[in-house]
């Protein structure tokens, strides 16, 4: 199958790690020009150069954008715009937002996980719908996570953000489907990342056990034995980025090795 990615320009928002690095890998294994960000410069570009090393591909660049900052994006898209002309794919993606329940989180939380977490994709829309719109040719992907299918207890900022993260995607992909311009949401389920490390050292901590033990609890729960690997979410991620995705849209879908039991 031709993914039809060869030269398309595709942005992946907080990629020096993780599900976004992955992603990341696999747009430029494809021969996309790849944006590269994050809030850390020396990681974004350390990234950056990584993925140039492991897929052949030069046409990988680094940038820096806190995705909670407002002024930070707008300077992203400017700069990716000025330099390339063109923006093909957004890959919406940022850190998770604090662990709590409700009783942990005061109005500072919970404005700051709405920045983070969902104002942040509807800000990078606004920045590439011009672009798609005027190509007649657009793909964005909002990673979110399993919680838009089933809540995770714990979890109650993130619950409540990737709820109306994938109420904005099927609102928006309604909107400009007629444009050529596809809308879906991606959710890990148990995907072996550092947050995926971190998570469980803070429950190791919570039920005094260790992290080992926490992991192989989680694995128990997994129908498929196994955390999945981030290039197995990538994979997901850029068919449905890509040309070859031409009537997906306005989904969201989990990618959990059947964890989930929710339809
Ligand atoms: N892995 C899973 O199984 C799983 C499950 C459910 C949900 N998720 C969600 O999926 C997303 C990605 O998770 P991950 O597992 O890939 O996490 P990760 O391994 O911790 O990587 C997070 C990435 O986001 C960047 N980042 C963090 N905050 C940022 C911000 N404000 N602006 C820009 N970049 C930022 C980090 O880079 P810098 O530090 O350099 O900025 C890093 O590159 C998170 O929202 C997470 O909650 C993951």
């Amino acid at each position: 199958m031709d993914l039809g990615l060869k030269e398309k320009v595709v942005v992946v928002m907080a990629s020096s790690k993780g599900l976004g690095k992955a992603s990341a890998l696999e747009f430029a294994k494809e021969g996309a020009t790849v944006i590269v960000s994050s809030r850390n410069e020396e990681s974004a570009s350390a990234a950056a150069e990584e993925i140039r090393g492991t897929s052949g591909n030069e046409h990988v660049h680094a940038f820096t954008c806190d995705m909670s900052k407002a002024e930070d994006i707008k300077q992203l898209f400017h700069q990716v715009s000025e330099r390339f002309g063109r923006i093909d794919v957004l890959i919406n993606n940022t850190g998770g937002p604090k662990a709590g329940g409700f009783d942990n989180m005061g109005d500072d939380d919970w404005y700051a996980a709405f920045d983070q977490n969902l104002l942040s994709y509807i800000r990078t829309c606004r920045e590439v719908l011009p672009f798609m719109k005027e190509q007649q040719f657009g793909r964005i992907i909002n990673v979110s996570s399993s919680s838009t299918k089933e809540v995770i207890d714990g979890l109650i900022l993130s619950n409540t953000m990737r709820a109306g993260m994938v109420g904005f995607a099927k609102t928006l992909a309604r909107e400009v489907a007629a444009d050529n311009i596809m809308v879906n949401t991606v959710g890990p389920g148990k995907i072996s990342t550092g947050r995926i490390a971190e998570l469980n050292e803070a429950a190791a901590k919570r039920q005094g056990i260790t992290a080992d033990e926490v992991l192989k609890n989680t694995e128990a729960q997994i129908p498929a034995g196994r955390l999945g690997d981030p290039a197995e979410f990538a994979r997901t991620v850029v068919f449905l980025a890509s040309a070859a995705n031409s009537y997906v849209t306005g989904q969201s879908i989990v990618v959990d090795g059947a964890f989930l039991k929710a339809l």
